[in-house]
């Protein structure tokens, strides 16, 4: 049994990719793992990097805000589900700011203070192109740096109806086969 941090970064609710975490985060659960889900959209105060390389010292983020319970969440966890939506070819801005906080992640010489080896998925919602890549890249950061371990990743590039997902159950059901991977 371990503890699974799932984040969700779409600012629509009830979207395409919460949808598709859920069923991730609901095979998880059935494995008997301890989820906890951020939707970093719904938070007020919360910022980027701002470079001030305390972490470097400190071996964590010293920047107090409403991200700090997720990276300690991330820190804790044993597998992660790091979801966006794609907008105009990247991760939403809510996504960006989390994922620059992962720099406290790494010491000065980049290597993870962090333990190694959590499992990671990656879930990326689009209106028409750009998801597959952008999930690997999220998943190749992952790996890169913080030496997490990929099990898989779910896109979808007909996601401008919030509502395609939840009619797709073989795309759930694909999410529910990685989520139990965990
Ligand atoms: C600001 C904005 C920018 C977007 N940019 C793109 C884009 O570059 N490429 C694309 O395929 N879809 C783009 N979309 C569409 C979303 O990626 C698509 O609706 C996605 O399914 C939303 O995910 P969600 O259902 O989880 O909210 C954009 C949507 C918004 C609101």
């Amino acid at each position: 049994m371990g503890k699974i941090v799932a984040v969700i970064s779409s600012p629509r609710k009830d979207g395409n990719s919460e949808t598709i975490v859920k069923a991730m985060v609901d095979a998880a659960k059935g494995k008997g793992h301890d989820v906890q889900v951020f939707n970093v959209a719904t938070l007020k105060d919360r910022r980027g990097c701002i470079a001030c390389m305390g972490c470097k010292k400190a071996g964590k983020c010293v920047l107090k805000d409403e991200l700090t319970p997720v990276l300690d969440a991330i820190r804790e966890a044993d597998g992660v589900i790091l979801s966006t939506a794609v907008y105009f070819g990247q991760p939403t801005g809510q996504y960006r700011l989390l994922e620059d906080r992962f720099f406290s992640f790494i010491d000065g010489s980049f290597t993870p203070n962090i333990p190694t080896g959590k499992k990671v998925a990656v879930v990326v919602s689009a209106g028409s192109a750009g998801a597959d890549e952008l999930a690997a890249q999220i998943a190749g950061r992952m790996v890169s740096y913080f030496k997490m371990e990929p099990i898989g990743n779910i896109t979808m590039v007909d996601g401008n109806n919030p509502h395609t997902a939840e009619q797709n159950p073989q795309l759930l059901a694909q999410a529910a086969e990685i989520g139990s991977k965990f």
